[in-house]
């Protein structure tokens, strides 16, 4: 006796039209919904990790001459205005990093500890890597705020210009 074959179709989505309009609006509200969600999501991801990675913006100004910061070397400086205490520092594989001096807890004045490649802020013991400002312990929560540097071909150590915005 032969069967009625039923296509492959129909077994997969055995819906009648009638309760097809249903299910597909019901589906796309549930798409609506989970882009949504997961756009947001991205939306604060994106928005919190620009936050935990802060950087001053200013004018490309010279701090140094490349040659006077050895690795381990420190020099400060004021930066984006005359009232912003800044750090610049070369790590021991020769890179160079600059910070905002003032710690993101409480704003007290970061020093570089040269043998470990990390910042510290004496108030409450709070520690950064050198290398990316990230907080490596202690009460801060966000990381120092960077500023962009880069050594040029006239010698000097200059800041980078940072569109604000
Ligand atoms: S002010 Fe720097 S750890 Fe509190």
């Amino acid at each position: 006796m032969a069967e009625a074959r039923v296509p492959k179709w129909r077994t997969d989505f055995p819906f009648t039209a009638e309760g097809e309009d249903e299910v597909t609006r019901r589906e796309f509200a549930r798409y609506l919904v989970l882009a949504s969600a997961a756009f947001a999501a991205t939306s604060v991801g994106v928005a919190a990790w620009t936050s935990s990675l802060p950087v001053l913006h200013g004018p490309a100004r010279a701090i140094v001459p490349a040659r006077e910061l050895p690795p381990g070397g420190t020099v400060l400086f004021r930066y984006p205005e005359e009232h912003d205490p800044a750090i610049l520092v070369r790590l021991h594989d020769g890179a160079l990093r600059a910070f905002s001096q003032k710690c993101t807890h409480l704003g007290c004045v970061v020093y570089f500890e040269a043998a470990r490649d990390r910042m510290i802020c004496p108030c409450h013991d709070g520690v950064f890597a050198a290398r990316d400002g990230v907080v490596l312990a202690g009460p801060p929560q966000r990381p120092l705020a960077r500023i962009a540097v880069e050594e040029r071909t006239d010698g000097m150590i200059w800041t980078l210009a940072q569109e604000v915005g």
